[in-house]
């Protein structure tokens, strides 16, 4: 029980229950949820204007506490009580596809294999998964230079699915991986679907097919990476090994890789969709990023890793970016035990959340939210001050993101490769509207003209 001596003594003679909770239900049946896909920021100003930072809601068909601001961010991702599942709030989206994924395992069964996987994520490793990035990367970039004009977010997403199937799963992205890739895009999409049911026809049904196929193709090949020295990430979950000597049995594999996929590719999409965004909205930090890339003398082909963290300003950049649209907009929960939070008690078994695109956006926490400023992430902008949890594109504590190295390797390899070469340019006066739910987009794909440099 988390309460403490003072909140025993007030103890309510009855169970709590979420109706304790100030907040509403909403429409018959579907409650807020298509009020809440539809325009979430707005959803969730009205809500807390009415009823506060804790508030009920009723999504998804159940109700679901909400918790806002850093402090909130912090109390359910430090969670030093150990009063929320992870599993138990993601499974309502993820289980049927993603079952036994990291984010999906909880306590000290996610401890021990986070511990193995992070092994995947040490340096070494990274270094081989640099090389890889660094061997594809230009050509990808001059084709879609020679396009000129093009829709951004596709053409990221496609960039994204050919370095996973050289960086993840160690194949030749030029080779012909169409069924590989129809697998995992129709996973992804399928997480993102309202229907969480196979119907045929549905693009759960194709999901469910998908991981199916991709269960089939890991199993097989898993015999031919064990022991096998190779430069990719299944290839070093399949020899990934704690200090105690632990590895993951066959079925982890193919669970932890499919859930990684997941993990990497649409937010990977999106933050370099945003960041692109930024930055041709925003040409002196374009012109900044340029000078920072020639500086370091990364014009050639391949970005060396000890030059990665160098990119400071890039960084910066990025951050403020994934600040005004970070891909995950929501995480969710489930409490454990009864709970309580500035003053409310939240019943054992409630999915609660938080929201990092609240939270970003929020005047209260971050002044001028429209504001694109980098500069907040540098020590002078106050980095070093500002409350720790008020800036959470990555989550943090026991689940924070495992690929943020990754995230941020990738996205600089791109700009390496871009930028010198080529301007970003939008059409005039161009602005873009993000859908967030359930991953932030642009709603028109972002039209975008790569224009050579002298
Ligand atoms: C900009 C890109 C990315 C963003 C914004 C992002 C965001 C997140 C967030 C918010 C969480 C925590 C969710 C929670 O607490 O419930 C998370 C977890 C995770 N991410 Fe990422 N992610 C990104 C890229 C990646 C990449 C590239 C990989 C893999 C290479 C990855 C793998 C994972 C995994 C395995 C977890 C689960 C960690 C755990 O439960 O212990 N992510 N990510």
């Amino acid at each position: 029980m988390s309460m403490n001596a003072a909140t025993e003594d007030k103890k309510p003679s009855r169970a709590p229950s979420v109706f304790d909770i100030p907040g509403e239900t909403g429409m018959p049946l579907f409650g807020h949820t298509f009020t809440m896909l539809k325009d979430p920021m707005s959803f969730g100003t009205n809500m807390r204007d009415k009823y506060g930072d804790v508030y009920r809601s009723y999504t998804f068909f159940r109700h679901n506490v909400s918790l806002h601001g850093p402090d909130a961010n912090e109390f359910i991702l430090m969670d030093r009580e150990k009063n929320f599942s992870s599993e138990f709030g993601w499974k309502p989206y993820l289980g049927r596809l993603f079952p036994r994924g990291l984010m999906l395992l909880d306590f000290d069964e996610h401890k021990s294999h986070r511990h193995i996987m992070a092994t995947a994520f040490k340096t070494g490793p990274m270094k081989g998964y640099l090389e890889r990035l660094n061997a594809e990367m230009p050509k990808r970039i001059a084709e879609w230079g020679a396009t000129g004009s093009f829709q951004f977010y596709a053409a990221i997403k496609k960039l994204s699915l050919d370095m996973a199937t050289t960086v993840f799963l160690g194949l030749d992205p030029d080779g012909d991986n169409s069924k590989i890739n129809k697998a995992l895009t129709d996973m992804v999409s399928a997480s993102m679907g309202i229907v969480r049911v196979p119907i045929p026809g549905t693009i759960m049904a194709r999901g469910v097919k998908g991981r199916k196929f991709m269960i089939n193709f890991l199993m097989q090949e898993i015999p031919k990476r064990r022991g096998v020295e190779q430069s990719d990430i299944f290839s070093q979950l399949c020899n990934a090994e704690d200090d105690d000597g632990n590895k993951f049995s066959d079925q982890e594999i193919v669970d932890h890789m499919i859930f990684l996929w997941m993990a990497a590719h649409d937010t990977v999409t999106s933050s370099v969709t945003t960041l692109v965004y930024e930055l041709g909205k925003n040409k002196q930090w374009q012109q900044k990023i340029r000078d920072e890339i020639r500086e370091l003398g990364l014009n050639s082909d391949a970005v060396p890793y000890e030059k990665i963290n160098d990119l400071v300003l890039t960084e910066y950049a990025f951050k403020e970016s994934l600040r005004k649209n970070p891909p995950v907009p929501a995480t969710p929960r489930m409490t454990v035990r009864d709970v309580e939070f500035k003053g409310h008690v939240i019943p054992k078994d409630t999915i609660i959340g938080f929201s990092a695109v609240a939270t970003h956006r929020d005047p209260d926490v971050w002044p001028e939210p429209e504001t694109f400023d980098p500069m907040r992430f540098s020590p002078e902008g106050g980095a070093k001050t500002r409350h720790r949890y008020a800036w959470v594109p990555f989550g943090g504590g026991a689940h924070m993101c495992v690929g943020l190295h990754f995230a941020y390797m990738q996205m600089k390899v791109i700009m390496a490769h871009l930028l010198p070469h080529y301007d970003i340019e939008l059409p005039e006066d161009y602005e873009t509207t993000f859908k967030i739910m359930p991953l932030i987009k642009p709603v028109d794909g972002l039209p975008v003209t790569l224009k050579a440099r002298a």
